[in-house]
């Protein structure tokens, strides 16, 4: 049997050296569905879900009991042996590097199940040095288990100081696919005052100018609007802006309140506008709403393609129901238009 080498699959890069910008595997990952592994009601729907959602996530991290970890682990082994996951991608979600059960994770998933792992999960990623360390970990068991092809990761933003380091973070390994938002984590690590996990919140808003009397003062007291605003802005911003950079994929996060469809919808509309092409989804029902959030709407893409069209070579202008369109506006509409051609593969 010939086995490869660690250095085959992607020797760590050199401190400082800028990231290749690469080709990643474009397969749709709007939703990324999280399931319980230890549990077995939950792990039982899994074969039931391929093929309608994107990508399913064998959670090991928050929100498994430390009694549970192993059984989780496990869990997660037996249904990727028994189950042939079709066009849906199997992600793990690891323990963080800080924990007790992060080693045994990877050491018991990569030989077990690596052929079957698309990307791993790396939470509470604080700089380059995580990622580089994950890496190095996993082309050594690729090399052992005599893998063909590299797991990517994927690092979740949930610490100020990977909030600080999100470039670096990005560029730390070509196996770096993508980013999500941890605004559970985030929020408690940078000491703000919300308890939500994701979405918006009443008390962060702005509020109208009050109206002024005939003497020009101000009534305070008068009834005013308020407006509320998204706490997560900056962050899903310099998220995507890094992600682009880095070539990888931006993703939102979790949006706790499972009730809330409607909310969900906006916080998720929010981040695929801002330019995140996925999201996470911790009940089916959300599953739903990320497939249509993150697919463009059929109007836009026929107003994209109408653009394509008229624009010809590409360069110039024209102008389209009154609105004037050229060269910018043509690679925006591109955008749209190549994600509706690769979710209809
Ligand atoms: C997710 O892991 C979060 O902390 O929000
Ligand atoms: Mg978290």
């Amino acid at each position: 049997m010939s086995h490869k080498s660690a250095k085959d699959f992607f020797a760590p890069l050199a401190v400082g050296a800028p990231a290749p910008l690469r080709e990643i595997p474009a397969r749709p990952s709007r939703a990324i569905h999280f399931f319980d592994p230890s549990n077995e009601k939950m792990a039982a729907k899994v074969p039931g879900m391929i093929g309608t959602v994107d990508v399913l996530l064998g959670n090991l991290e928050d929100a498994i009991k430390a009694d549970n970890k192993v059984a989780a682990r496990e869990g997660l082994v037996k249904i990727a042996e028994s189950t042939d996951f079709g066009p849906t991608q199997l992600w793990t979600r690891i323990n963080s590097l800080d924990s007790p059960w992060v080693l045994d994770d990877l050491t018991t998933l990569v030989p077990a199940i690596g052929d079957k792992l698309d990307v791993i999960m790396v939470p509470k990623v604080q700089g380059a040095e995580d990622i580089q360390y994950v890496d190095r970990l996993l082309a050594q068991l690729e090399a052992k288990a005599d893998l063909d092809r590299p797991i990517l990761v994927h690092a979740i933003l949930e610490t100020a100081r990977g909030v600080a380091n999100v470039e670096e973070i990005c560029g730390a390994s070509p196996r770096m696919q993508g980013l999500s938002l941890g605004p559970a984590d985030l929020a408690a690590d940078r000491k703000m005052k919300t308890t939500r996990v994701g979405g918006g919140h009443p008390g962060y808003l702005v509020r109208q100018d009050p109206p002024k009397d005939e003497l020009g003062v101000s009534r305070i007291e008068a009834p005013r609007a308020t407006y509320q605003q998204d706490l997560w802005h900056y962050t899903i911003a310099k998220m995507v802006d890094a992600c682009a950079m880095h070539g990888i994929y931006p993703y939102y996060g979790p949006f706790g309140d499972i009730a809330d469809v409607v909310a969900c919808e906006d916080q998720f509309r929010n981040a695929f506008l801002l330019g995140c092409v996925g999201t996470w989804s911790l009940h089916p029902k959300q599953i739903a709403i990320a497939n249509k959030v993150f697919s463009p709407s059929v109007e836009d893409i026929a107003h994209a393609r109408r653009v394509v069209a008229a624009m010809g070579d590409g360069t110039g202008a024209v102008m389209i129901d009154g609105k004037m369109e050229d060269d910018a506006s043509l690679k925006q509409c591109l955008v749209l238009v190549e994600l509706a051609e690769k979710l209809a593969e």
